[in-house]
């Protein structure tokens, strides 16, 4: 495997618990309503394999809130479509001048989603003192889960006490191998019960086809409630990386409750996106 180039960001278990903090630290000094030119003449290229609204259109905003041009290229309608591989494709974008290239694909590379690891730890800091100690139920779907596996790293990496709650199908035993210290539970009452964060994750009614677990059981037995978020701290923050959906993960009134930090996410992902676009191009000051 060819090693990745200075800068690249592909996973969170291969960052130093100082780099991750001097990202968070260099986040907290972005300002996209304060525009810089810190990237002025870099080309920026959103490569997206996938559908995704919060992600492409943050590193967009992120990229020309420093100046940078962004050229956005999805499979369908550009050569993907033809059949172009990944390699050729990022082959073509270097020799037109892409200076980073941001990238959703559903094979290549690690199965994380280190910018929303590192937005959520952003997001977890505005809340909460430190994560030391911190007890952090991560509910759902976590097997197919890009988003947990990224945060499982990062939360395990400063102390934090993370618990999985899913079933079997979901969250299988293999999990818990994760990252140190890690706990799983099938109930979700037990995870909820005195803890600091829930962390949501979004379950696609299709993955549920042919699993033992149906739809309403799964429903009744994770769906996260209001009654069920009194269990954990009263300063207990509702976290979910979205797209959230209302009715199956979480209810209408979760989502929108005063613990729910879900809009905070998607905002804080734009100051975040800025501090990993710098790094990435060496203007990281
Ligand atoms: N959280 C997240 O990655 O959302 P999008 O799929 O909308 O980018």
């Amino acid at each position: 495997m060819t090693k990745a180039a200075r800068g690249s960001l592909l996973s969170i278990e291969h960052l130093e618990a100082a780099e991750i903090l001097g990202l968070l630290k260099l986040a907290r000094r972005m300002n996209p309503a304060k525009p810089r030119a810190l990237l002025k003449g870099k080309r920026v290229v959103l490569l997206f394999y996938e559908p995704s609204t919060r992600t492409r259109s943050s590193f967009e905003v992120a990229a020309k809130s420093m100046g940078a041009m962004t050229v956005l290229i999805q499979s369908s309608g550009s050569s993907i479509e033809k059949g172009e591989s990944l390699l050729d494709t990022g082959y073509t974008l270097r020799a037109v001048g892409a200076d980073a290239i941001v990238l959703r694909h559903p094979n290549a590379g690690a199965p994380q989603h280190p910018s929303q690891a590192l937005l959520d730890a952003y997001t977890i800091l505005r809340h909460k003192r430190a994560f030391r100690g911190l007890q952090v139920a991560i509910v759902g779907d976590i097997y197919h889960s890009r988003v947990a596996r990224s945060a499982c790293h990062l939360l395990s990496k400063f102390g934090a006490r993370v618990t999985l709650c899913g079933p079997p199908d979901f969250v299988p035993e293999v999990a818990a191998t994760l990252a140190p210290g890690i706990r799983l539970t099938r109930h979700l009452e037990e995870a909820v019960r005195g803890t600091d964060v829930i962390m949501l994750l979004r379950v696609q009614k299709e993955r549920l086809a042919g699993r033992k677990i149906k739809l309403d059981d799964y429903i009744g037995r994770y769906q996260m409630t209001t009654a069920r978020l009194k269990l954990a701290r009263r300063d207990a923050i509702v976290m979910h990386p979205g797209p959230v959906i209302r009715g199956l993960e979480l209810t209408g009134d979760v989502a929108d409750c005063p613990q729910s930090v879900i809009v905070q996410e998607v905002a804080n992902g734009v100051p975040v996106r800025m501090a990993i676009l710098a790094r990435a191009m060496g203007k990281a000051k």
